[in-house]
């Protein structure tokens, strides 16, 4: 039997996200938006891309929860999007909201299902998803560490004119500003990046990845990214649904690894089909190590912005 996802949020990254997972025929999909027609016209056209893609998955679009139910999988994508002059913490009342709400029933329909949280801000959303859902850590999960590591892994690729597949490094930390992109393990084929590219390049890369979100954002004008955000998800879904056991950057929440505690932070984990099944501590540097604290301070001062 097909895996059941869910996906909330027909909009630009949920409705992508949802296109990538029907075409790869791995799970029936259910689409949820608040907007009536949105998700059934969504979901509707997808179900016509079934003949010619040779895909026999299901996908039924709703603006109920009724469909929802027993899903394996929740992906949370509802919320509003960042524009121009907005950073993501900008987000922060209107998205705790839906995200609660959004969240309550989805307990109510699927209280055994793992929760993919990707609205902005993302490790302050995690967060509000685990407190509301009362799941236990390892089925809440945040979106964020695949996706800037993968931009942080093409602006390398395209500097040293190298396949994606050769260049190995992590992003981590929270999904803002200030997240960190780790030197001191990046390689390329097996070849420290420091050993290829001058300090000031490396620089100017790890720059544009902490921006790799707003650069998307002043281009587009009217949105933000969501062809990366979404094969990110796929990534994440997929990793679970075929019980991978694949190490992959994702918002967990931690309990004293990293010397962090009771925050959702990005961190290297462990993901197959109960979720995340451990958090992998990865050696750090000394500087390394106090930008990812002093990243975690600043997801929760958001948290703390929350509860005021
Ligand atoms: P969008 O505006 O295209 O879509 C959001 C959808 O959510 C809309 O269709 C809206 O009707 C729906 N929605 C609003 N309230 C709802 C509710 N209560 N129940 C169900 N649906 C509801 O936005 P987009 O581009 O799809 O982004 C979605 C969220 O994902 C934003 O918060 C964005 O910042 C975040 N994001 C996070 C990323 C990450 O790395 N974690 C990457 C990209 C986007
Ligand atoms: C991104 O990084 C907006 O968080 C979103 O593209």
């Amino acid at each position: 039997m097909k895996s059941k996802v869910t996906v909330v949020g027909a909009g630009n990254v949920g409705a992508t996200a949802a296109q990538q997972l029907f075409s790869q025929g791995n799970a029936d999909l259910i689409l949820v938006d608040v907007v009536e027609g949105l998700p059934q016209g969504k979901a509707l056209d997808i179900l016509e891309s079934g003949p010619a893609l040779d895909i026999d998955s299901s996908i039924v679009g709703t603006n109920t929860y009724e469909e929802t139910q027993n899903s394996d999988i929740v992906v949370i994508t509802s919320g509003i999007a960042r524009k121009p002059g907005m950073s993501r913490d900008d987000l922060l009342t209107t998205n705790r909201n839906i995200v609660a709400s959004v969240v309550k029933s989805i307990v109510e329909f699927s209280p055994n299902s793992i929760l993919i949280i990707v609205t902005n801000p993302l490790d302050a959303m995690a967060q509000q998803a685990f407190i509301t859902s009362e799941f236990p850590k390892n089925r809440v999960i945040g979106m964020a560490g695949i996706l800037d590591t993968s931009r942080f892994r093409s602006f390398i690729a395209s500097e040293l004119k190298v396949s994606v597949d050769s260049v190995r490094g992590y992003v981590l930390g929270g999904h803002g500003d200030t997240m960190v992109p780790l030197i001191g393990t990046t390689t390329i084929g097996g070849i420290p990046i420091t050993d290829l590219l001058s300090k000031e390049r490396i620089e100017q890369i790890i720059t544009r990845t902490q921006n790799g979100g707003l650069e998307i954002v002043e281009l587009l004008k009217t949105g933000s990214a969501y062809y990366a955000p979404a094969a990110s998800i796929v990534r994440m879904v997929n990793a679970i649904i075929l019980d991978k056991n694949e190490i992959l950057p994702c918002t967990a929440y931690l309990e004293g690894e990293y010397d962090i505690d009771g925050l959702f932070v990005g961190v290297p984990v462990k993901l197959g089909k109960n979720g995340i099944t451990e958090i992998i501590e990865m050696k750090l540097t000394q500087q390394e190590h106090s930008e990812l604290k002093k990243s975690s301070e600043a997801v929760r001062t958001l948290i703390e912005q929350i509860n005021s």
